[in-house]
């Protein structure tokens, strides 16, 4: 099998289709019954690791994924030691590494958005091995991966995300597929660290999620100073059944995702680590951890006790573990190696260019404003009337007042219908009527701006 003109790539877990996933897992299955019986599957292939911020388990289980398939790697793990130091963009990186250099590109970067780019200019697949504190895909089929080993099953099961749920893209990739999966969420957020709003606006957009209060009792020491919220793909009018003042009672739980704190990203805003949310024996005798495994994706730092190791429901390093034979299946794929039924997913939302290349973006972090080379701002157009869009890198929602539209030169407040008649890429966005009147808009007749 080759590989098509089309490279697939796997920048976001929505990416793959559940079929896909569930065809992965198969795939893992068989890797992990037998590692070393499948080193002709990628022979004379070649995985460039480009890693621009710290890793262990990811990077070194790819390339062990990589030579288990009889294929070889290559690695730029040290961005002070790359032409990046030299103020080459991500974009030329991309070109030059993909193609004659490497099969398939695996992308970890400090920018949100980063393996997005990549992906608009690599000639190869780009795996997103994390972008910042937005998603990490592959670190998530590994957590399905483990839930479906464990459990059997990931519809219907109640799963704890505990820790910085902030800026733990672990976190963010896996809600979203748990979401997509019909699992249920316990947020157990570390005080002050909640999962951000525009996680839960897309669960909510995407998925139909709906939070509710949850009534963590039952989860005991874990839970004893943060406030908990389920996060559950049923329907409101189910929900009302079961909810009363307290909230959803959490009950039996199936497994525990916990997280350390984000430390890198915190930007000053750090909590006191001692205080930080913790398991250890006395958490672990909740009446509702009774059947839960517990996950971590590692590195741990004093948020497992190593006094839980050898409780059988500890499953962290059997996770890390399954990594391999999970990125196995994923560089397998990829590189056209594996036979699919499957089909993929049924819509990819389009990506528009922003008209007069003005950039919305409001996140400082995302890679259309970290990039030193101009990044062409790309955006998901989410609802017409009222005009919803957001950034196609980094997925944070355009806080915009006003919407031009950069033939006729005028702007209108994001409800005008006008709006429902201009092209997407002639979209631009403006916070206030300066701004817009400064770019040589002029206001449509009933523009105004949105309070
Ligand atoms: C995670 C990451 O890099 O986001 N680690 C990993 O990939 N196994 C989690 C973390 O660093 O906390």
């Amino acid at each position: 099998m080759s590989q098509s003109s089309h490279p697939q790539h796997l920048v976001s877990i929505d990416d793959l289709s559940i079929d896909e996933v569930t065809e992965l897992f198969e795939h893992a299955d068989r890797f992990a019954a037998d590692p070393r019986g499948w080193s002709h599957l990628c022979r004379g292939m070649i995985s460039a690791s480009l890693f621009f911020e710290a890793s262990t388990r990811t990077r070194l289980s790819f390339e062990s994924a990589m030579l288990r398939l009889g294929g070889g790697v290559i690695t730029a793990a040290d961005q002070a030691m790359s032409s990046t130091a030299k103020g080459e963009s991500l974009a030329d990186t991309i070109r030059v590494v993909g193609g004659a250099y490497s099969d398939i590109i695996i992308l970890r970067h400090p920018s949100e958005g980063a393996a997005r780019l990549a992906a608009t200019y690599s000639p190869v697949p780009v795996v997103n091995a994390g972008d910042g504190s937005h998603e990490h895909p592959t670190q998530t089929l590994c957590d399905l991966y483990n839930l479906h080993v464990e459990r059997g099953r990931i519809q219907g099961l109640e799963v704890v995300l505990a820790g910085d749920l902030k800026y733990s893209r672990t976190v963010h990739s896996f809600a979203y597929a748990l979401a997509r999966f019909g699992a249920n969420i316990v947020c157990v957020p570390q005080s002050g660290f909640e999962m951000p709003s525009y996680v839960v606006e897309r669960l909510r957009d995407d998925f139909g999620v709906e939070p509710v209060r949850a009534d963590a009792r039952r989860l005991g020491k874990l839970a004893a100073s943060s406030d908990a919220v389920y996060l559950t793909p049923q329907k409101p009018h189910q929900l009302s059944l079961f909810t009363d003042a307290r909230g959803w009672e959490v009950q039996d739980v199936d497994a525990v995702y916990m997280t350390r704190p984000q430390t890198e990203r915190h930007d000053g805003e750090d909590g006191d680590d001692g205080e930080y949310l913790r398991l250890e024996k006395r958490a672990m005798a909740a009446e509702s951890l009774r059947d839960a495994v517990v996950m971590h994706p590692l590195p741990r730092r004093d948020e497992i006790s190593s006094d839980i190791d050898e409780d059988p429901r500890s499953i962290y390093f059997k996770q890390a573990a399954r990594g391999v034979p999970i990125r196995m299946a994923i560089l397998a794929k990829l590189t056209g190696q594996l036979e699919s039924k499957a089909s993929s997913p049924p819509h990819t939302v389009p990506l528009y260019p922003v008209a007069l290349g003005m950039n919305p973006c409001p996140n400082p972090s995302c890679v259309s404003r970290t990039e030193k080379r101009h990044v062409p701002p790309m955006f998901k157009l989410t609802a017409r009337s009222p005009l919803r869009a957001h950034c196609g890198y980094c997925s944070r929602e355009l806080p915009f007042r006003l919407v031009g539209c950069s033939s006729t030169r005028h702007y209108h407040a994001p409800e005008s219908n006008a709006l429902r008649q201009v092209r997407p890429d002639h979209l631009v966005f403006f916070s206030d009527e300066e701004g817009a009147q400064a770019a040589g808009f002029r206001p449509a007749a009933g523009a105004r701006t949105r309070s």
